[in-house]
Formats: structure tokens, sequence, C-alpha cells
């Protein structure tokens, strides 16, 4: 079965009062429009439309790398007319599936069973019971329980507006029969609109069945008009995600206070989230992880039994397997931990390198450096990275000892087993197995007086 799926995104969307478009708000980090668009092109065999119009620039600007076409929408009549705008496009022995820019979270299996429904003799129309309907296009059947039309609540009686089953607006229909029917829409109705809905009752004038069906949860049809709508959306769409992380292991301390931002390559198993952790991007996550409440973890590789303590920013980072970080440490991007380091509290490593077993434990500052195995980097260790115009590398060597509070000014070399005085400002290579410091050296005055407080007049 061919599939063109035609994806309505031209409305404005004013009640979002926004210099941005509509569909270009995000959940969990991704437009809008990106996820109706992503669950579109997990149907085989389809060819993806999107009618668009308000902020026509910026909207295909921020989304250029969709494989769709874009067709245009100068002036918005309606949603019969939108779709109009692709009637030459639609060829007559496909399926036509209609989908909303700002109804982002419809499932894959929904928008199946929808076209299961559909045949040269029948329809598919989504549609979901409401408690509160207002707003909506209502479902009306006839004695036998059969779709008749859809009336939208402007042009309904008082008996219509009681009816609580709506119109999700998606539909799929047969291309030929779509073709005709949007030939034959009128504006006469209380919008001056062209409604799609109307091809509803053409279809049952020509006896092609009607077949409804309904998603498993209402969020997937809700659309976004207001931000109150896109923070119940991103809330629904985040507790999904976390159940599903719990489905597959994952320990949440609390799922009402989690939030994925992307996607996991790879979940491994025994995986402890505290609260208020945020994952953005692509992460990886090793077996016996723990990651501490606070936490803001994007785009890196965290390896077995790693531990993450609170407050924690780790950004194109790796992380290497029972390494410990943390609490308050800042991994920037281009990090790489190897195996079993630890990075303390007040740590901030940049474009660096830290190999096997090596300690960074309190208020330093590593960037631009090449860091070997074993080696101990006391408090308030700091790279002098930048001159001011560019920046050089630090190089310290496997097994050295640098004392707290030092600066190493680079370009520079600390060698093998070497030690560094604490407070020291090291300027040059430190040669191996040595020690090397810069310091005033210390002195002590006999009999030197403490100045007393002088007299007031
Ligand atoms: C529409 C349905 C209504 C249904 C409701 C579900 C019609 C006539 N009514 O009503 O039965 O219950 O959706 O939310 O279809 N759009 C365009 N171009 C246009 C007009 C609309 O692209 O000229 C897009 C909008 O961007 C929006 C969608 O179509 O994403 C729906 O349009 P909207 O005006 O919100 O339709 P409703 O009046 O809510
Ligand atoms: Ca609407």
């Amino acid at each position: 079965m061919k599939i063109t799926t035609i994806i309505l995104a031209a409305g404005k969307g004013t009640r979002m009062c926004s210099a941005v478009p509509k569909i270009l708000h995000n959940i969990a980090n991704k437009p809008l429009l990106r996820h109706v668009y992503d669950m579109g092109n997990q149907l085989e065999n389809n060819n993806i439309k999107i009618v668009y119009g308000h902020g026509a620039e910026v909207v295909r600007e921020t989304l250029a790398d969709l494989r769709t076409a874009w067709i245009e929408q100068k002036q918005q009549l309606g949603t019969g007319h939108a779709v109009q705008q692709v009637s030459d496009q639609i060829a007559d022995d496909e399926v036509v599936l209609i989908l909303y820019g700002d109804v982002p979270l419809l499932k894959l299996s929904t928008a199946k069973s929808l076209l299961a429904n559909v045949s040269v003799q029948s329809m598919g129309l989504l549609t979901v019971d409401l408690k509160n309907p207002a707003g909506y296009g209502r479902i009306v059947r006839n004695d036998g329980g059969q779709v008749a039309k859809i009336v939208e609540e402007k042009d309904a009686s008082e008996i219509e507006k009681q009816i609580h089953e709506v119109n999700t607006g998606i539909m799929a229909v047969y291309g030929s029969k779509l073709k005709k029917w949007l030939g034959q829409l009128t504006n006469n109705n209380a919008q001056n609109e062209y409604y799609l809905t109307d091809v509803i009752e053409m279809a049952v004038a020509e006896g092609v069945d009607v077949v409804t069906s309904q998603p498993d949860t209402v969020e997937e049809v809700l659309g976004v008009n207001n931000r109150i709508q896109l923070a119940q959306l991103e809330r629904f769409y985040q507790l999904e995600q976390a159940n599903y992380l719990m489905t597959q292991g994952v320990t949440l301390k609390d799922p009402l206070r989690f939030d994925l931002r992307g996607s996991i390559d790879r979940l491994g198993q025994d995986i402890e989230i505290d609260i208020n952790v945020i994952l953005e991007g692509n992460i990886s996550i090793g077996n016996n992880v723990h990651i501490g409440s606070n936490t803001v973890i994007k785009n890196s590789i965290i390896g077995d039994h790693v531990e993450i303590l609170a407050n924690c920013v780790i950004e194109d980072a790796k992380v290497g397997q029972g390494s410990r970080i943390g609490p308050y440490a800042r991994l920037r991007p281009e990090t790489i931990l190897a195996e079993e380091v630890h990075i303390g509290n007040f740590v901030e490593i940049k474009k660096s390198s830290v190999a096997f077993g090596s300690k960074i434990n309190h208020l330093s500052y590593i960037g631009d450096a090449t860091v070997g195995s074993q080696v101990n980097i006391g408090a308030g260790t700091i790279t002098c990275n930048y001159d001011g115009a560019n920046k050089f590398r630090t190089v310290i060597e496997d097994g050295a000892f640098i004392g707290s509070d030092t600066q190493l000014v680079a370009p520079v070399v600390v060698g093998k087993n070497a030690t560094i005085g604490a407070g020291s400002t090291i300027t040059k290579d430190a040669p191996e197995n040595q020690l090397t410091l810069s310091r005033v050296q210390q002195v002590s005055l006999a009999g030197w007086q403490r100045p007393s407080k002088k007299q007031e007049d």
C-alpha cells in the first residue's frame, strides 16, 4: 500500500504569544512538527508532504533536513483548503493520511490501525470521547450507529453540542476519493472556511463506509494551542519515557522528576537515577551506574559502574568504567576519562584526557591537558591554558603528584612520577622523578612584634 501523508502546519498559533511559529515549539527539545514527521517516517512506503504557511522561512530553515515536499498555503482558508493545495500531487491508487503539525504525540500503532480501515469502499476516521467536547467537531451518527457527518462546534445545534465523541481531524482515505471530494468543498458555513470535515458527509452519500477507531490515550490526539497545553504534553511525553525506562530495568527515584530530551543509545542494567536528572541528546549508560540528583548529562558516554554524585553537568564527555564524578563537577566537551578516575567537587575539565586511576578531587580547572595514569592533582590546581590569544596544552605524565594550589602555565610538561610542591607556578617542564617547586622561601622573624592599636586622641 502506497501512502501519502499530508501534515497540516500552516496555522499561526496566536495563543502561543510567540515570535516562533507554533510548530517549532519543542517537546523534549524537538519541534512539534518534527515529532509528527518522525512518526510518519516510520510508516513504510510513505511520502510525506507538509502544508506550511506562517513563519514559512524559519520553518523551512529549522527543518531543512526533513525529506518531504513543502507546499505553501499562502492564505489559511480552512483545513479543506490546506489539503486542496496538495490535491494535484495525490495519486488515485494510494492512501492519504492526514496529520497535524501541532498534534505531536500520535503513536505509530494508532496510525497503523487507522490505515488498516481504508479501502476503495471505506475510509478511516480517528475519533475520541471527551468529557468536555467544547471547541471540537462532533461526530454525528445515524440510528444504526454509523457515522453520518461531522459538525463543527460553531455550526452545531444544541443537541449536537451534547455529543461527546469528537473529531481528532486525523483521517485516512483513498486518493481518488479524496481528490474528488476536495473538488466539491464549499465555504458555506459559520466560519466561511473550506472544512476538510465535509468530506465525511460526501463519503456517506457515496456509500463509502466511515470506519472509526480511537487512540489508546487521549494525549495522542491533543493539539498544542497554548503554552499550558505544551507543558501538559511535555509532562505526558516525559512520563511515558520514564515508564518505558523503568520497564527496561532503570530505577527512577521519581518518574515525575526525570527528563529525557533525546535518546539513549545504550542502556545498561541496574541504572539508578535520582530526582531532577536531565538527559539530553544521545546518551549511553552502562551497567550499575548511579546518577545523583540535579545532574544534567548531554551527548555523553557513561561506562559501567560509574557513580555520578549530585549536581554535576556533563557534556560531550566520556566517563570510563568505575569512575566517580562530583558532587558539583563540570565535564565540558572533549573530556575523556579512562577507568577509575575520580573527579571531585568544584572541578571543571575541558578538552582533556585523564588516564586510569587518576584523581582530581577538589576545586581545580583542567583544560587542554593530557593527564597520565595514577596522577594525583591536588586541590586548587589550575592549568593556565590561555594567554589571551591562543590555547596551549599541558601534559602530566603517569604517576605525577601535583601539590595543591599549583598553576601549570602551558605549554608545559610534568614528567613521569614528578612531584610539584604545593603553591608552585610551573612555567618550565618539570623533569621526571624529581621534586619541582617555585615558591618564595618561608622565613620566620624572631622577636617580631604585632602592631598594637593606636591610642585615640
Ligand atoms: C479542526 C476540525 C475539527 C476537529 C479539530 C481537532 C475542521 C474544519 N475542523 O478544527 O472537526 O475537532 O480540528 O483539533 O477541520 N490548518 C492549516 N491551514 C488552514 C487551516 C488549518 O494548515 O487553512 C491547520 C492548522 O495549522 C492546525 C490544523 O490545520 O494544525 C487544524 O486547524 P484548526 O483551525 O485548529 O481547526 P479547528 O477549528 O480546531
Ligand atoms: Ca485546533
